[in-house]
């Protein structure tokens, strides 16, 4: 069945710029296999913090989450939301760069973590949703753009 993980991870890299360079050479990369195991998501950086959407099938989305978690260009990983889903949130884009995002956002995810795992009260899927969201948004105009292009060139 489908699934939806989002997470976010501590880079290794602490130049901001580089760091932005990175996301989008491992989107780049990333796209190339996730097309061919049918994945789709998004990768965004902010305040040295990644986060990152994977949709796909169960079984090949955790394979490729257990490689994931061998990589050296992040560490302290934690996930915000693993779902099963009827539909894509990122369905066309098999690796999207949504680049920097307001750092805020991410901290706020990583920080709900930490208090999920002290406390174990709270959710963190209110903050996977929010990150889903603000992903989206940031891709979504190239889209447009392109899809605008498209029809003009048609
Ligand atoms: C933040 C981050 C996101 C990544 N996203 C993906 C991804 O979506 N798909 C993928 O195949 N590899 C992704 N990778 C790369 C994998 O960790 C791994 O290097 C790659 O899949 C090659 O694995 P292999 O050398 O074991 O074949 C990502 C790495 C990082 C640091």
């Amino acid at each position: 069945m489908l699934h939806s993980l989002t997470y976010v991870s501590l880079a290794t890299q602490a130049d901001p710029d580089l760091l932005e360079r990175q996301a989008h050479e491992i989107a780049a990369a990333s796209s190339v296999r996730n097309r061919q195991d049918g994945l789709t998501g998004a990768l965004a950086v902010g305040g040295g913090w990644f986060a990152q959407v994977l949709e796909g099938p169960a079984g090949i989305l955790l394979a490729t989450f257990d490689r994931l978690l061998r990589d050296r260009r992040h560490t302290d990983i934690r996930v915000i939301e693993f779902v099963p889903t009827v539909t894509r949130g990122f369905a066309g884009w098999s690796m999207a760069c949504s680049g920097k995002m307001p750092p805020g956002l991410i901290a706020e995810a990583a920080a709900a973590y930490a208090a999920r795992e002290a406390a174990g009260l709270c959710s963190t899927a209110v903050h996977g949703q929010s990150l889903c969201r603000a992903m989206l948004a940031r891709i979504a105009p190239a889209e447009e753009s392109l899809a605008s292009l498209r029809v003009r060139v048609g």
